[in-house]
């Protein structure tokens, strides 16, 4: 079952050509793309800084309006959607981004990141918020230990903790990870991967996993979309991305990423 699907999706942004004129002209950061992410799966998007990536996430989490096409989430065209439906959409559908910690309020503890979700949607009595708090903080292998704790006085991957565990605090079906772990130490990444993985089969969920490092795709998702100005070039299936490449793009990436294992660099 399709969850969440773009449909022809282009989004433009008007820049000014110069500082002191009013002058715009259209920069096109996401061209007509289609593309769909079934339920219980992983779709990844990958390609090179600047490509679109977040734009399209964006658009997909309907935080931004397209310049054309449509978003689909559960077969409901969400770009054409009153203010009241929308937020019951997004409350199933969330988001992880490079850096959690400059989205937090820094006066918040972990305990209220965490929390806020739960009281703007009125999920529950205060104990029940609570429970579902230690129960989300757990699932990201945090503790009650550091309910009180303020998010800058955590290491960077204790902070990505934080965020997924205020994404998954609702149960939502979908995460958007934009990113998540480009800012972390490599020998931390397949750790945080393994993670979502798990996070994945124990709640039912369904990933956007838009990376740079094409390192983590294989095994972790299902499908990959190659992205470049703006466009779909190819959809590979993740464990097969080698294989498979035809467009001149995508293998320019694949032979960018760095050997991991120092004994096959050199074959
Ligand atoms: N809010 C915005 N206003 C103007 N231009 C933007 C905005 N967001 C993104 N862009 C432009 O759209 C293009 C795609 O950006 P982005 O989606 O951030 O790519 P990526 O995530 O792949 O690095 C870039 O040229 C960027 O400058
Ligand atoms: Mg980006």
């Amino acid at each position: 079952m399709k969850l969440l699907e773009a449909v022809c999706l282009s989004k433009a942004y008007g820049e000014r050509q110069r500082w002191f004129t009013q002058q715009t002209r259209l920069v096109s950061a996401v061209e007509e793309v289609s593309l769909s992410l079934e339920r219980g799966k992983t779709l990844g998007l990958v390609g090179e800084s600047g490509s679109g990536k977040s734009t399209l996430g964006r658009l997909l989490l309907g935080l931004e309006k397209p310049t054309s096409g449509q978003v689909l989430y559960r077969n409901t065209d969400i770009t054409a959607l009153s203010s009241t439906a929308m937020r019951k959409i997004r409350r199933s559908m969330q988001s992880v981004f490079q850096n959690s910690l400059s989205s937090f309020n820094p006066l918040f503890t972990v305990e209220q990141i965490v929390e806020e979700p739960l009281q703007n949607y009125k999920t529950g009595t205060p104990k029940e918020i609570k429970n579902k708090v230690v129960e989300s903080l757990e699932l990201v292998g945090l503790g009650e230990q550091h309910l009180r704790r303020y998010p800058h006085e955590l290491s960077g991957g204790q902070q990505q903790r934080v965020g997924i565990g205020r994404a998954i605090a609702l149960r939502p079906e979908v995460l958007v990870c934009d990113e998540p772990f480009a800012s972390l130490d490599v020998s931390l990444r397949r750790q945080m991967l393994n993670l979502l993985q798990g996070l994945k089969s124990e709640l039912r969920l369904s990933y956007l996993f838009i990376t740079h490092d094409l390192s983590l795709i294989d095994g972790f998702c299902d499908q990959v979309a190659v992205m470049h100005e703006g466009r779909i070039v190819e959809c590979l299936p993740g464990n097969e991305m080698k294989m498979r490449a035809v467009h001149p793009y995508t293998k320019s990436l694949l032979e960018a990423v760095p050997v991991q294992e120092p004994r096959l660099r050199r074959t």
